[in-house]
């Protein structure tokens, strides 16, 4: 009897850590269903294949917190660029945070 005492906490305390990591799972889950959606318009210029092309730099493969620094000095207007100064001042910090998300993952293809 006293053991079920017990046990009970333990039990619960395991089912709140457990509702609290399906929940930070599922967050990043719509976080990268977000970037996906949003990158549609990105890979107009920057190639989804990782490839670089014309004047417009590779964005995949790259660390996510670079990434977001790099559109922030956009948005900020502190690194020069009409269009992306642009392109970046539409996006909320949410939305940056998934496109670095979702272009952190791909793969630069050879
Ligand atoms: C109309 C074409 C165009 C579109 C659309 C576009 N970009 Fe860009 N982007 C550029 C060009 C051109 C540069 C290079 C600018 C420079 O020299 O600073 C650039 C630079 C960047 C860089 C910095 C790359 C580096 O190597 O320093 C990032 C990151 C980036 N874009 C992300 C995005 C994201 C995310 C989107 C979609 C929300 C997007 N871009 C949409 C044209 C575009």
């Amino acid at each position: 009897m006293k053991s079920a005492f017990l046990a009970l906490p333990a039990l619960i305390a395991f089912c709140v850590a457990w509702l609290v990591q399906m929940e930070a799972a599922s967050a990043r889950k719509g976080d990268r269903e977000l970037g996906q959606y949003l990158a549609s318009e990105c890979v107009s210029c920057h190639q989804a294949s990782g490839r670089q092309s014309g004047g417009v730099p590779s964005i995949t493969g790259w660390p996510d917190e670079q990434f977001v620094a790099v559109m922030l000095s956009y948005k900020n207007k502190e690194r020069d660029n009409q269009v992306m100064q642009t392109i970046a001042a539409r996006l909320s910090n949410e939305e940056i945070d998934a496109l670095a998300l979702y272009f952190a993952e791909q793969k630069q293809q050879k």
